[in-house]
């Protein structure tokens, strides 16, 4: 079982890469993908960049160059639900690319040809994230739900009351998970990701956004991405 495990910065992935004993460095279409070993299992960890472009030339590479068995995306996100705020975790259940509208041709949030609009994770690593997280961060409150990607950084409150009453069950905004839910249902690979909440999308959302990743969501990614390798 060859796991892939994805972060969006740098700085998010720094912490894994520290657990790793002996990953060998691919550079492939100008991303450095680490492959080695963790808890005694293959893993490939690579930075995807920032965006569903860049998330989605990745995940390409994952399917069809490194030929990985199951992707793991670790990060940071917005928190939108009520009730999800800074510091704790969100699951995916499903993605949408909340930027996605072909309407009149499609349904606004649909993806053309595919006829749908939300992409389920995985089932069963969804539930062994959530366990993951749990056992990890047992003081964070850990939330199931809607994870919503599009290309924007989203910090105003007037994005989060539109997103919210376009889609009322929806718990975080990131970047990248719902492109990779797309490119991994393509080949048929299982997908699921944890975000740390750094911000709530709002007006202050850009502010310690660095520090956070850095000191709080850095070192959750990787005690959850531990605890899920070691189950
Ligand atoms: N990732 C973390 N916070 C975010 C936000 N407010 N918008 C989009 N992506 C994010």
């Amino acid at each position: 079982m060859k796991t892939a495990i994805v972060s969006a910065m740098r700085e998010e992935l720094a912490a894994v890469l520290a657990l790793l004993p002996d990953e060998q460095c691919q550079r492939v279409a100008g991303r450095d993908f680490w492959v080695g070993h963790l808890h005694g299992q293959e893993v490939v960890a690579v930075l995807a960049r920032i965006g569903k472009v860049a998330a989605a030339t990745t995940a390409t590479l994952l399917a069809e160059r490194f030929r990985v068995d199951r992707v793991v995306f670790t990060g940071v996100a917005g928190g939108i639900g009520s009730g999800v705020s800074v510091g704790d975790a969100v699951v995916a259940n499903a993605f949408l690319q909340h930027d996605m509208d072909a309407s009149p041709l499609f349904p606004r949030h649909e993806v053309p040809l595919y006829g749908m609009s939300r992409f389920e994770a995985d089932p069963a690593l969804r539930d062994a994230l959530v366990q993951a997280a749990r056992q990890a961060l047992p003081h964070a409150q850990v939330h199931e739900g809607l994870i919503v990607s599009g290309d924007r950084f989203v910090s105003s409150s007037a994005e989060v009351r539109a997103l919210r009453a376009a889609l009322p069950d929806v718990l975080a905004v990131e970047m990248e998970g719902a492109a990779f839910a797309q490119v991994c249902h393509d080949f048929d690979l299982p997908f699921a990701a944890v975000r740390t909440i750094s911000d709530r999308a709002d007006e202050a959302a850009h502010r310690d956004f660095l520090q956070f990743v850095r000191t709080v969501a850095s070192p959750a990614s990787a005690a959850i991405v531990q605890a899920l390798l070691a189950a």
